[in-house]
């Protein structure tokens, strides 16, 4: 038996995690500071590291307190090194390091991206649900719109990736054009559900025919545009005909469902190319694995769920408490390092951009 603590830090979530043998979450403590950054409609990076210095220690005592263990007891410290702001991750990498060396146990550096592709495989999900290898795997987060062939939970070879924005990116822009709060994600989303997107035609853009990578921009411009008008004047000086203010409740819940539907069918899309790529490659895809803050939204969900109905495969989808930062992703992922005896040592560096 293995128990690892995991610590994450690496943008707006102060979190740390007890996890068993890669799967079994004995604890996953998230301590957001969605408060402290909602009026200025993002994260700020002094801000947050401020607050993860203050949050980290308390939260590492509680994720072990709740275990029921006692730290002695735990094995390796894991801890999401990279990609992220390099202020949060420095908080939670100098704690890791400090606890590996005075309890003596060996650290482990996790890729956040890639930890997001594995949450899906923490408990409590359906056997049925577990990852079969080879899979596709496609990470949908606040930085990261990237597809993915896994080989195992550590063989990860990128297929694809968003050229602009990423699509909790956009998504949190939309929130902004659609005069919602931050984050924007769950709020476009929950407006989206009562508005019907029939009529609204938003942009799809696809980069070519056989392309896997993912563009935003144009799609959250067009947004911009049905809501405000077509602007007069170019940059910082440009006027719009309208503010939203001046829509009515139900045309701003239709547009949101526009947004919505169209960025899900793009990702829907990409998912299909990225199947048949790899099928062409003489290695179809055993599986569907998503990660990410965006896996939450709610019709992704159902139109990931129909595909895999469809195609008669296993779609993993981690349940809510993985979808957005969590720590148990990052315990959970390294297990499978420590089995390797592919340690860290106290010069693991913390790097702003991912690797995959
Ligand atoms: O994975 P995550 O917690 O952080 C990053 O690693 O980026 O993802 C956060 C992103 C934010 O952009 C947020 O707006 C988006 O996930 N998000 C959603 C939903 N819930 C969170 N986007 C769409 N629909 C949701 N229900
Ligand atoms: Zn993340």
């Amino acid at each position: 038996m293995t128990l690892i603590l995991g610590i994450e830090t690496s943008c707006d979530e102060t979190a740390a995690a007890v996890v068993r043998d890669g799967r079994d979450v004995l604890s996953n403590v998230i301590l957001t500071q969605h408060e402290l950054h909602e009026r200025y409609g993002g994260v700020v990076p002094e801000i947050a590291s401020r607050a993860h210095l203050e949050k980290l220690i308390p939260t590492v005592e509680q994720a072990v307190s709740v275990a029921g263990i006692s730290i002695k007891e735990i094995d390796a410290i894991a801890v999401g090194n990279r990609p992220g702001l390099v202020g949060s991750l420095l908080v939670g990498v100098s704690a890791a390091k400090a606890l590996a060396w005075s309890l003596q146990r060996p650290l482990i550096g996790i890729d956040h991206v890639l930890a997001h592709l594995y949450a899906a495989e923490l408990s409590p999900p359906e056997p049925a649900h577990r990852i079969a290898f080879p899979a596709l795997g496609l990470v949908v987060s606040g930085g990261h719109t990237t597809l993915y062939r896994m080989e195992s939970p550590t063989q990860i070879t990128p297929l694809g990736r968003t050229i602009d924005d990423a699509v909790g990116e956009a998504y949190d822009k939309a929130a902004v054009i659609l005069g919602l709060g931050y984050p924007g994600g769950p709020n476009v989303d929950r407006l989206a559900q009562r508005g019907n997107p029939a009529g609204i035609e938003l942009p799809k853009s696809l980069l070519g025919k056989e392309s896997l990578d993912f563009t935003f921009s144009g799609l959250k411009t067009a947004l911009l545009y049905s809501v405000r008008g077509f602007p007069k004047g170019r940059g910082e000086q440009a006027t719009f005909e309208r503010s939203v203010a001046d829509l009515s409740d139900d045309r701003r819940a239709d547009l949101a469902a526009a947004f919505q539907q169209t960025a899900m069918q793009t990702i829907m899309t990409k998912i299909d190319r990225a199947t048949a790529f790899m099928i062409g490659q003489d290695s179809a895809p055993k599986s569907l694995v998503l990660g990410g803050g965006v896996c939450a939204n709610s019709l992704l969900r159902r139109l990931v769920t129909e595909w895999g109905t469809r195609r008669g495969l296993p779609v993993c989808l981690p349940a809510m408490p993985y979808c957005l930062d969590n720590a148990a992703m990052i315990a959970g992922l390294a297990h499978h390092y420590f089995q390797q005896h592919q340690i860290s040592d106290l010069h693991l560096p913390v790097i702003a951009t991912t690797g995959a």
